[in-house]
């Protein structure tokens, strides 16, 4: 173990005294609270919280688990939640600040979010048709009108389905059609790193042919020429601008579902993650209270994208419905130089700065003496987000960014958490680098073995949440059955099924969580959860490849990279491989897109398969790691084939 590693870091003192949770006494009152009377404590927080139209009767309802109902009987709308009730008291205080690619900036107001929201609601309904419980699909570049489309949706009680600006038209084809939405929104296009790009184009592709698609509306952000289906598509602009800034919430069930989003999993297709209304909404505000401590007149900033959950929680949802000021950023962290950020961080007076390690490493590699030329001393809270962070990373945001003076929250979550899980509090927990700590109040993880007995300290276990909490998966979009096997298949406690992460994670003496990484075949590449199933089906639709298997390999800036190990149908020469590599790349960002590009295809005469034809992957990520393989190579049907697999990979090609 390293220094950093072995190192506390205590809350600053006259921050945690004015933090909501201020020390770790106060932690364990509402840890034990949770413990004592779970519904007791959830049922405090809701009615605290949450603007309720109608009042629930009931708190947890269990009797069909893994398929739980929180707050049944209740009604409310979330983008009331998030606009409507601060229009009493924070009407001018500014919700969203905007800033573009190059610069330009817009301060949005409570008020004329409400404005712009409720005009988008009525375009939705009025125009478009929309009606409660249908889908919607978004592909949107970072800009407002993402927000405006994503609350539009929950006033009107359709189900939003974003799809990451990053994935390709065929990802966004699959995704429309489970979904079966019949309304994308888009943009034209938008701006990174000084440049315009395009998105509508790809939505037209994504849109050949048959598809349950049968409107699309479109945002101008970029002004470049589009083409342009009359009868299928609509301008955003010229529409919104008929409609009123009145418009009447729906009144939802607390179980209505609020949106979906799609994520990897280690077989199959991405599954369409369903959150549901009050739940989701309630453990966004607590945890954006709780975990950055925001107050009242604080500006904070969160860097990722809408498209991603991260997004969805903590740049919209959360924030709006603590009534924050939430930065939305549509440009990258490198560009026009590797000071972007700090610069932002002074001229906004940023108190809290949200981030993936991924960036961390990219800004300290590129940029490592940039944050001394700004003045960041706006700096409360640093928070980590979707992967392990390594020591160095987190010693330089601890220092260089946060002047030694910043707590850092490394929070652990997921898509299917909804929100935080296992996180540190800024003003009570102490600290130790690149360790997620432990559960928030009121979230029962644990790690576990298989029959779920926790993990004596230094063991290896599995991350399980052994109590179903407000703001968890209600299912997969469609399909129940995966539901259930995906995350209440592999761990039981008590003899009953528990959510199982799909991480490994470790005790430490004093009871700190780290996390350990995936423990099945997903791998996470910047930070963004890629499903080697996936990657594979995309590689095996080029004609040149017999078999494929990939796996994760170390990677200084990404995390992981994607490593390719390829059997081709005929053997080529080496000119032909090259090309061969390439058109593998193509048919991956084809199929998925840039984000799952290999970093590495390394061609081999066959994969390491026991004798019943199972890959054994373990040995594939040995070899791609450049480490010697020990594992036991003897029920393999040919064990030769490690050696001839090695020397492919030493020598780059086969
Ligand atoms: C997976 C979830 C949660 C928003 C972004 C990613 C990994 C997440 C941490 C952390 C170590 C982390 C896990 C998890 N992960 N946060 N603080 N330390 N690993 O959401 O795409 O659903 O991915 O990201 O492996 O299962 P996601």
């Amino acid at each position: 173990m390293s220094e950093t590693q072995k190192s506390i870091y205590y809350p600053n003192k006259a921050f945690a005294k004015e933090a909501r949770i201020k020390n770790m006494c106060e932690y364990h009152e509402l840890q034990n609270w949770a413990h004592e009377d779970y519904e007791g404590f959830w049922d405090h927080y809701a009615k605290e919280k949450i603007n309720w139209i109608e009042p629930y009767h009931t708190v947890l309802d269990e009797s069909k688990a893994p398929f739980v109902k929180w707050f049944d009987g209740g009604r409310l709308n979330v983008s009331v939640q998030c606009i409507d009730r601060h229009l009493v008291d924070k009407k001018n205080k500014v919700a969203i600040i905007f800033e573009g690619d190059n610069g330009d900036q817009q301060m949005i107001t409570y008020l004329s979010l409400s404005q712009k929201v409720n005009r988008f609601a009525n375009m939705l309904r009025n125009q478009f048709g929309v009606k409660k419980g249908d889908r919607v699909v978004i592909y949107m570049p970072m800009i407002p009108e993402a927000a405006y489309a994503m609350l539009a949706c929950a006033r009107i009680g359709a189900i939003h389905s974003i799809v990451f600006g990053g994935f390709s038209a065929e990802a966004l084809r699959d995704r429309i059609e489970d979904a079966q939405a019949e309304l994308v929104i888009t943009a034209d296009g938008a701006y990174r790193k000084g440049k315009p790009y395009l998105l509508k184009n790809v939505v037209d592709e994504a849109l050949c042919g048959s598809t349950p698609v049968k409107k699309v509306c479109v945002i101008e952000r970029n002004h470049e020429e589009i083409s342009w289906v009359s009868g299928r598509d609509y301008s955003y602009n010229e529409l919104v601008a008929n409609e009123s800034s009145e418009c009447e919430a729906e009144s939802m069930e607390s179980e209505d579902p609020l949106f979906l989003l799609y994520t990897s999993g280690s077989t199959g297709k991405p599954k369409g993650v369903q959150h549901n209304c009050a739940g989701y909404i309630l453990w966004a505000q607590m945890t954006m209270e709780w975990v950055f401590d925001v107050k009242a007149d604080d500006t904070y900033w969160c860097t990722a994208d809408v498209g991603w959950i991260t997004g969805h929680t903590y740049i919209v949802y959360g924030p709006l419905a603590m009534g924050a000021t939430t930065v939305m950023f549509e440009g990258v962290p490198t560009y026009p130089d590797a000071g972007r950020c700090w610069k932002m961080v002074e001229e906004h007076k940023i108190n809290q700065f949200y981030t993936a390690p991924t960036a961390i490493r990219v800004l300290h590699k590129t940029g490592e003496h940039e944050p001394a030329k700004y003045d960041l001393s706006s700096l409360k809270v640093l928070g980590t987000v979707g992967e392990p962070i390594d020591p160095p990373a987190w010693k330089w945001y601890y220092e260089a960014v946060g002047g030694s003076n910043c707590a850092i929250v490394d929070t652990y979550w997921q898509t299917e958490t909804g929100g935080h899980v296992v996180s540190p509090l800024p003003g009570a927990t102490p600290i130790k680098p690149a360790c997620a700590t432990f559960p928030l109040p009121g979230i029962m993880a644990e790690v576990v073995d298989e029959e779920g007995n926790k993990k004596e300290a230094g063991e290896q276990g599995l991350l399980c949440i052994t109590r179903p909490w407000p703001s968890q998966i209600r299912n997969v979009w469609g399909d129940e059955e995966r539901y259930v096997k995906s995350y209440f298949g592999d761990v039981t406690k008590n003899g009953k099924p528990v959510y199982f992460s799909g991480d490994g994670a470790i005790y430490d003496e004093e009871g700190y969580i780290t996390i350990t990484g995936r423990t099945d075949d997903v791998i996470n590449v910047s930070g963004h959860r890629m499903g080697t199933a996936e990657i594979e089906a995309a590689i095996k639709k080029s004609s040149d490849v017999a078999e494929v298997a990939v796996v994760g390999k170390p990677h200084e800036i990404k995390g992981e990279g994607i490593f390719a190990y390829v059997v081709l149908k005929n053997e080529e020469n080496l000119g032909e491989l090259i090309e061969t590599m390439k058109a593998i790349n193509n048919v991956i960002k084809h199929e998925i897109g840039n984000i799952a590009l290999c970093d590495d295809i390394v061609f081999v005469p066959g994969l390491p398969k026991t004798r019943s034809g199972k890959v054994m992957r373990r040995i594939l990520r040995t070899i791609a790691k450049g480490e010697a393989v020990t594992q036991d190579t003897s029920t393999l049907e040919d064990p030769a084939v490690v050696a001839q697999i090695e020397s492919c990979v030493k020598n780059g090609v086969c």
